[in-house]
Parts: C-alpha cells; sequence; structure tokens
C-alpha cells in the first residue's frame, strides 16, 4: 500500500519576494503554521508516514521545523506555551523525514524524479505545498485518493474546473467520465492558453504515481516553459488507460499567489486557529 508521500520543495518562490529571499517559500506560515506543515498533517491524516522531501539551496529551515529544538523546547518547558509544539513534536514522533536536492531547476517532474532514491519501487503520493487542501468534517483529500488508488491501483491526479482564461496556470486534462467525480484521462497538457485546452478541469498538488513513472519521467524531454513536466510523463500512462482525474471533495487555495495566500489565512484564521486558542 502506500506509505511514502514526496514533497517537491525546491522551488524559489519568486513570487513571495523578498519574503522567500532568505526563508522557503515552504516555511511561509498560514496563521501559526507553515505550508509545509500542513501538508505533512494531511499525508499523515492519509495513513502515510515516510515523509521524502526534495529540497534545494536555501532550504535548511524545512529540516530544522521537523526537528527538535532543544534550547527553545528547554526555556518553554513547564510553561503553557509548551502546546504550541504539539502539532509539530507528533509529526516528528509519528514519522521520518528523508531529504534530497534538487542541485538544478529544471521543473516538477524532474523534482520528483529526484527522490526515486527516497521512494523506491512502490506507489507513492505527491503534495506540492503550495496548494493547502481542506475539506473539514470529511476525509482529506489525499485520504480520498489513496481510497481510490485502493479499488483503482493506477496513477490519479486531484482535478478542480477553474476558469477558462485561468488554464495557462495548470495541467489540464480530457477523459471519460466513469462516475461523476472521475475521469479516466486521456489526454493531458501542460499549462495550456484558454484557447487550446482540452477542457477546465485543471490538476493541483496532490497526486498518487505508480512507480514507473520515475522511467517515464527519465525519457521525457523538457516541455512547457524548457522543464520536465510530469504532466508529460502522466501522459505516457494515460495513453495505456493508467491515470484517473479525481474531482476531490473539499476546497484548495493556491497559496503559491498571493489571492490564495490571503484567502486561506483568513480561511484557518477562523477554522482552526481561533478555535484552538
Ligand atoms: C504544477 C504542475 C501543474 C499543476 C500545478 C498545480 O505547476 O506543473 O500541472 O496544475 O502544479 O498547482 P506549478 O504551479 O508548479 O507551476
Amino acid at each position: 500500500m502506500i506509505r511514502k508521500c514526496l514533497f517537491p520543495a525546491a522551488g524559489y518562490g519568486t513570487r513571495f519576494l523578498p519574503a522567500t529571499k532568505a526563508m522557503p517559500k515552504e516555511m511561509l506560515p498560514i496563521v501559526n503554521k507553515p505550508l509545509i506543515q500542513y501538508g505533512v498533517e494531511e499525508a499523515y491524516a492519509a495513513g502515510l508516514q515516510h515523509m521524502a522531501v526534495i529540497t534545494g539551496r536555501g532550504k535548511r529551515a524545512l529540516e530544522d521545523h521537523f526537528d527538535i529544538s532543544y534550547e527553545l523546547e528547554h526555556q518553554i518547558q513547564g510553561t503553557d506555551k509548551e502546546r504550541y509544539l504539539d502539532s509539530t513534536r507528533l509529526l516528528i514522533d509519528a514519522c521520518t523525514f528523508s531529504y534530497t536536492r534538487q542541485v538544478e531547476m529544471k521543473g516538477l517532474g524532474h523534482a520528483i524524479l529526484c527522490g526515486q532514491q527516497l521512494i523506491g519501487e512502490e506507489p507513492f503520493a505527491v503534495v506540492l505545498a503550495d496548494d493547502l487542501c481542506v475539506n473539514p468534517g470529511g476525509d482529506p483529500v489525499l485520504l480520498q485518493m489513496i481510497e481510490l488508488y485502493r479499488q483503482f491501483r493506477c496513477s490519479i491526479v486531484a482535478i478542480q474546473e477553474v476558469p477558462r482564461e485561468e488554464t495557462y496556470k495548470y495541467g489540464v486534462i480530457a477523459g471519460e467520465m466513469i462516475r461523476d467525480d472521475l475521469y479516466r484521462v486521456s489526454h493531458m497538457v501542460e499549462k495550456p492558453k484558454p484557447e487550446e485546452a482540452p477542457s477546465n478541469l485543471a490538476i493541483i498538488g496532490r497526486y498518487i504515481l505508480t512507480p514507473d513513472i520515475f522511467q517515464l519521467i527519465a525519457d521525457t524531454e523538457p516541455g512547457k516553459g524548457g522543464e520536465i513536466q510530469i504532466t508529460d510523463a502522466l501522459m505516457k500512462q494515460a495513453r495505456q488507460g493508467a491515470v484517473l482525474a479525481y474531482k476531490f471533495k473539499g476546497q484548495r487555495f493556491d497559496c503559491g499567489s498571493a489571492e490564495g495566500y490571503v484567502e486561506a489565512t483568513n480561511y484557518c484564521f477562523e477554522q482552526f486557529y481561533k478555535k484552538e486558542q
């Protein structure tokens, strides 16, 4: 079964400069928790305990976050501030964290390929931490996808409908509807212009991938933007009928944009932070 989750986290986060000049974008806080922690919490809630993080230069803070900070913890020991670290401590105790660096920025497909040694020959999940997904009262998005994997045993991408004029920001799929929330993918394109998009069903940052994807990525030429795209490698699986696209239940915030980041912040403040105080 699926045990591991890959977090590509090597990107520069240029849209958030200067905030991301000396700090990884995955460490940007949504209220009191960094983005990456929301992603790890979602993976853990989906039953995954092995977190494989693709980092790069200047990303040390990610490793430090999922580690003990002796001085700080000693300082707050026995005070009512201790509980603020509970959520992180839980993850540190329950999960393993492995890191490898993407030495050159050659695209999301390439970043995933860098995780091959950490993942090995087993199906795995991928979480792009700047897509923050919530589903209050229901299963987390990744858990929904893992349950689908149990049934179908093939790669799965999460999708949502987006306005036509926004297709250029996403991988976009086309396929045969096999259930009201599920498509068998026949076509997928990375960041098409609205007039060239095969639909308005956009891939968001949650994937289940079967391990044959690594060789397919290795054989994939650079595509859109001169980068090795996971969408192009997945298209090769799709030709064999081996990719599903799932309209997930829940809400997704694009925390890679200032607007989505602010929306996520307001949402998490009301839904989580206030209730925890
Ligand atoms: C990546 C993928 C794209 C997907 C998107 C979801 O793009 O390449 O197919 O739709 O994530 O967030 P990025 O946003 O990294 O440019």
